[in-house]
């Protein structure tokens, strides 16, 4: 794969070189020959267009098409323990995917405990919408620590993510923009996106309702981890938890935790965020899956044994019962490295 890449980009340069001879040939022809000319030169871009979009990432349908089934597929096989997010995600994507003219973006808040596959979710919904998945060059994510990590810069950081995203748009209107560790973000910032996330035709002239904007947050976690302890000493199955279990305590802690820059801001009042998805945290048999799983992913022989020792070996809470995972299904791959 990586070596037909090479080879297609080393084509492109040729083609180039080969078109750009070409036109100039043309132009020269010109001078002799006017209506042939003009004709070798408009055939000559077309032609050179045409390949560019089919070597070059372009914001066309060759690019960017939804597939329901393979979204499905990947949430089914390749996302474990999260029943509730899962239904809620392939409803809240298809829906607006398959939607010709949505009134506004689509704007999910996934929620939950760190390492439970708020970020993995997002790549799987990249893959099912842009061919080239998360490297696509119309997805962007954006981490508070990472992108706009000091306060006193927060005017510099409001203006820049605003065009940054007009920008992005106007290149493209199926444009996915992630914000990761959204509790962690400035008030001010996310005040400067909700334009963005509302129902406007279009701001400036430019329309952002084919957009997808997905923020995640460990805002919520406890209340989600609380549910699903009740559930366990209930002797419940998990699977029974439904969004509704999850929904009142989910909203009640993100709207009354007054750390997290979602209170602070209108954008829950404001029903800007079309669903909020909660993660529940991952268990010593979701674990057991991650590490067979990583393993298929490095081609290597799926041993249950390994599976199982890297699972016992992460830390479980409550102190006394041992049952969810303190870091989900982060650090498997590391664990993997010392293991096989
Ligand atoms: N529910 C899950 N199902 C499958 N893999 C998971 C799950 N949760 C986490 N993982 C694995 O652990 C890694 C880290 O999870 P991540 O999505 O970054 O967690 P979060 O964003 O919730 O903190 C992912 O890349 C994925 O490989
Ligand atoms: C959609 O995904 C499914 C499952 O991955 C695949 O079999 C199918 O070919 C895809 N369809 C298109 C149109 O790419
Ligand atoms: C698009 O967003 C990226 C950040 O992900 C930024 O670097 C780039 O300048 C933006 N493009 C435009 C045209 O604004």
């Amino acid at each position: 794969m990586q070596g037909f890449y090479v080879i297609s980009r080393m084509k492109a340069t040729h083609i180039y070189l080969f078109l750009h001879v070409f036109l100039a040939a043309g132009v020269l022809v010109n001078a002799f020959e006017p209506i042939t000319a003009t004709v070798v030169v408009s055939v000559g871009a077309a032609l050179g267009r045409t390949i560019y979009n089919y070597l070059h990432e372009s914001c066309d349908a060759k690019w960017i098409t939804y597939n329901a089934t393979a979204l499905q597929a990947d949430l089914e096989s390749k996302l474990f323990g999260q029943h509730v997010a899962s239904r809620i995600i392939l409803k809240a994507v298809n829906g607006f995917m398959t939607n010709d003219n949505p009134k506004k973006p689509l704007v999910l808040s996934l929620h939950g405990w760190t390492g439970t596959g708020k970020n993995f979710v997002s790549g799987l919904i990249a893959d099912s919408v842009y061919k080239e998945g998360m490297d696509s060059r119309f997805v962007h994510v954006f981490t508070s620590e990472l992108h706009f990590p000091h306060a006193s810069q927060i005017d510099n950081y409001k203006s820049q993510l605003q065009q940054w995203i007009k920008g992005n748009v106007t290149n493209c209107e199926r444009s996915m923009f992630i914000f990761d560790e959204m509790d962690k973000m400035h008030p001010g910032l996310i005040d400067s996106i909700k334009p963005y996330l509302d129902y406007y035709d279009k701001l400036d002239g430019v329309s952002y309702r084919k957009a997808i904007f997905i923020f995640l947050s460990n805002a919520g976690g406890d209340s989600i981890i609380q549910t699903a302890l009740d559930f366990w000493k209930e002797g419940r199955n998990r699977e029974e938890m439904e969004l509704k279990d999850l929904e009142t305590s989910l909203s009640l802690s993100v709207f009354n935790n007054k750390k997290s820059g979602l209170w602070h801001t209108s954008l829950i009042d404001k029903n800007l965020v079309d669903f909020f998805v909660p993660f529940l945290p991952l268990e010593y048999c979701h674990v057991v899956q991650c590490a067979l799983s990583a393993m298929a992913d490095r081609e290597l022989e799926p041993d249950l044994k390994v599976a199982d020792q890297v699972a016992r070996d992460l830390v479980y809470f409550p102190k006394s019962e041992r049952i969810f995972s303190v870091k989900g299904c982060k650090t498997i791959d590391s664990k993997l490295d010392y293991y096989t």
